[in-house]
């Protein structure tokens, strides 16, 4: 019988402090007008002294283990992604093996993949699963935007805010809360121009001891041409799954985009012609959270209970790379 990656449970956490576009408007040149007609943005959480990517990823991860009542010690392998890792080594996902104690741990890996890594890493655990068909895993997606943003720069230093989210994945059929139909992914790294984070402070260019940091440590970005980069790659892409699936819009129970902008998500929707109602927004809470965001959006709706049984939801993502990802689910018809 075909081994199937099952969601046991999901959980999400935001850190507490809210930075609104009143308060950007005291640091940077921009008003709270112009990031809510541009970007759909009201405000978005930022972590507070101390707190890492790893503890973000940690609440997240107790709150998804506790949903599938799994313990620490029965998993088997974690994958964070993550584009703010805690360190270059160890990888966070090592960093967030240790704090929860999950000791019989089998493999620990960071997935880098830009807004997309979720959806990533959501496909890798889907192979792995084939190999190691007991496998207990975590996949986590989970960001410190604000540790790469460049609060001096308007155009980059509104849009991105801080959070994680969690599954575990099983391929256990009694557990299941939903299965992972399909995943489609792509990376196009001749446009990975548009986007770099780390221009400088990586091999690349590497830092020397007394180095002053410049901006190019930080988030760069083509706002513009990315913007229709990822509402083509987003939509071309949502198309693509759902036919390889024998199934068309129209059949999606909820649409969940990459939380990157709302006229991006308008524009999907426009082209899909995705009734508003079946699509999930949470851009204005927590603005653009990279590889968190499309499971922070799934595991805040389902906490919502806004997902039924039998649900067929389709995560979509877009981001650095370039890279482009989606993930088709259904809910479990009898437990979700
Ligand atoms: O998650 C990874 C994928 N990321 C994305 O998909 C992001 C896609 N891009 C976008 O969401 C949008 O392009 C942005 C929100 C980044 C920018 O919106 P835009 O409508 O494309 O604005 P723009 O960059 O064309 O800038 C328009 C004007 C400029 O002024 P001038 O040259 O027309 O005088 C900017 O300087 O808006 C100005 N501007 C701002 N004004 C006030 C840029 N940022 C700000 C700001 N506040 N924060």
């Amino acid at each position: 019988m075909k081994v199937r990656a099952n969601i046991i449970g999901l959980g999400f956490y935001v850190p507490e402090k809210v930075l609104t576009n009143h308060d950007l408007e005291k640091i940077v040149d921009t008003s709270d007008e112009w990031i809510i007609t541009r970007t759909g943005i009201r405000e978005r959480r930022m972590v507070k002294d101390g707190q890492a990517c790893s503890d973000l990823a940690y609440e997240a991860s107790i709150r998804a283990l506790e949903h599938a009542e799994v313990k620490p010690e029965e998993l088997t392998h974690i994958i964070v992604a993550t584009f703010t890792p805690d360190y270059c080594t160890p990888t966070t996902a090592c960093v967030l093996q240790a704090k929860l104690g999950a000791k019989n741990c089998q493999m620990a890996m960071d997935v880098a993949a830009g807004c997309s890594g979720f959806t990533y890493a959501i496909d890798a655990a889907r192979g792995i699963i084939h190999n190691y068909p007991d496998a207990k895993m975590l996949v986590v997606g989970s960001e410190v935007c604000t540790s790469r943003l460049n609060f001096q720069d308007r155009s980059t230093c509104v849009l991105f805010g801080d959070g994680a989210g969690a599954v575990v994945i099983a391929a256990d059929e009694k557990k299941k809360r939903a299965t992972i139909l399909d995943c489609l992914l792509r990376a196009d790294g001749g446009l990975g121009y548009l986007l770099p984070v780390g221009k400088e402070g990586g091999s690349a260019k590497p830092y020397k001891v007394g180095d002053t940091v410049t901006a190019d440590y930080f988030i760069n970005m083509n706002g513009p041409e990315l913007f229709k980069h990822a509402v083509r790659g987003m939509s071309d892409m949502t198309l693509r799954i759902l036919k390889k699936n024998g199934l068309s819009p129209d059949d999606l129970d909820l649409f969940i985009p990459h939380q990157a902008n709302l006229r991006i998500i308008d524009s999907i929707a426009k082209r899909l012609s995705f009734p508003k109602e079946k699509i999930y927004i949470n851009v204005d809470r927590y603005g653009n959270t990279s590889a968190a965001s499309v499971i922070i959006a799934l595991s805040e709706a389902y906490s919502k209970g806004l997902i039924k049984p039998g649900y067929k939801v389709l995560l979509v993502a877009f981001g650095a790379g370039l890279t482009w990802g989606s993930v088709l689910i259904e809910f479990n018809k009898e437990r979700i």
